[in-house]
C-alpha cells in the first residue's frame, strides 16, 4: 500500500467569497479556479498522490442557467490552459461523475486532457464533475449485484479517502466521495475556497499527522503501556 495520501477537498465559499467583495458571483469561480492551481501545484509537496477535487455535483445543475453557463466555460478554459502544464509536471487528469449531461465540448476537452496526461505519475488529479456519490454507488451496485464485495466496490467507485478537506466553515459531506470517506479524517476550515493557499494546505495535512488513526481497532500496545 502506498504511503502518498489521498485528499479530497470539497471547494466551497466561491460565492461568498464573491458577495463580500461586491463582485458578481462567478468572479469567485474565477479566484476559485486560482486558488486550483495552487492547491495541485503544492499537493505532492505535503505527501499527497491522489486529490479528488468537488467541481460541479448533481445538485448544482440546480444553479441560475448563467451561472452553470459560467462554470462549464470556466471548466473547459482551465482545460485548455491546464493540461500542456499538468503534461510538463506529471499531473494526471481524470474526471469522475456523469458525463452524458456535460456540454460536449467539455467533454471532448476532458476526453484529450485524460489521454495526454494518462503518463503522470507525480499527482493523480480526480475532477468530480456532474458528480454525486449516491449515484456512484448505486450505480456500482447495479453492476455488481450479487457478486459485490468491499474489493470489488472499491474498485468502481475509487481508492479510500485518508483526508477529507471542506472549506467556508461548512460541516458536511453533501454527497461527495461517501463510502471512500468511511475513514477519512475529516478538517473543516473557515477559509473562503478562492483564498485558499498552499500554507492552508499544509496546515490541513499537518492537522491530519495530529490525529490519531485506529480504523476500529486501539492504539498499539506499547503506545497504551507508555502513557498509562
Ligand atoms: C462552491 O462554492 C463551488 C462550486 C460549486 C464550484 C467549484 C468551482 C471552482 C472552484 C472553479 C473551477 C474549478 C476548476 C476545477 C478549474 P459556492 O458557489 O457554493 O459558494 P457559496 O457557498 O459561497 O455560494
Amino acid at each position: 500500500m502506498s504511503d502518498l495520501l489521498h485528499a479530497a477537498i470539497i471547494m466551497d465559499g466561491n460565492g461568498r467569497w464573491a458577495r463580500e467583495r461586491g463582485l458578481p458571483r462567478i468572479a469567485g469561480h474565477h479566484e476559485g479556479a486560482s486558488a486550483v492551481r495552487r492547491v495541485i501545484e503544492a499537493a505532492p509537496d505535503f505527501g499527497i498522490g491522489t486529490l479528488t477535487l468537488y467541481a460541479f455535483s448533481e445538485d448544482n445543475w440546480t444553479r441560475p442557467e448563467r451561472e452553470v453557463s459560467a462554470l462549464m466555460k470556466l471548466l473547459g478554459r482551465y482545460l485548455v490552459q491546464e493540461t500542456k502544464r499538468c503534461m510538463e509536471t506529471g499531473v494526471r487528469l481524470q474526471a469522475i461523475g456523469r458525463r452524458d449531461r456535460l456540454p460536449a465540448p467539455l467533454v471532448s476537452l476532458l476526453e484529450e486532457s485524460e489521454r495526454k496526461t494518462a503518463a503522470g505519475t507525480r499527482l493523480h488529479l480526480r475532477l468530480a464533475l456532474d458528480y454525486s456519490s449516491r449515484s456512484a454507488i448505486l450505480d456500482a451496485a447495479r453492476r455488481l449485484s450479487a457478486s459485490a464485495t468491499e474489493e470489488s466496490f472499491s474498485k468502481l467507485l475509487g481508492p479510500d479517502v485518508d483526508l477529507l478537506i471542506r472549506t467556508s466553515g461548512e460541516q458536511r459531506l453533501s454527497d461527495f466521495l461517501l463510502w471512500e470517506c468511511a475513514y477519512a479524517e475529516l478538517v473543516f476550515t473557515p477559509r473562503m475556497w478562492p483564498s485558499f493557499t498552499r500554507e492552508d494546505l499544509a496546515a490541513c495535512v499537518e492537522e491530519f499527522y495530529r490525529r490519531e488513526r485506529r480504523f476500529g481497532g486501539i492504539r498499539p500496545v506499547e503506545d497504551v503501556l507508555r502513557s498509562a
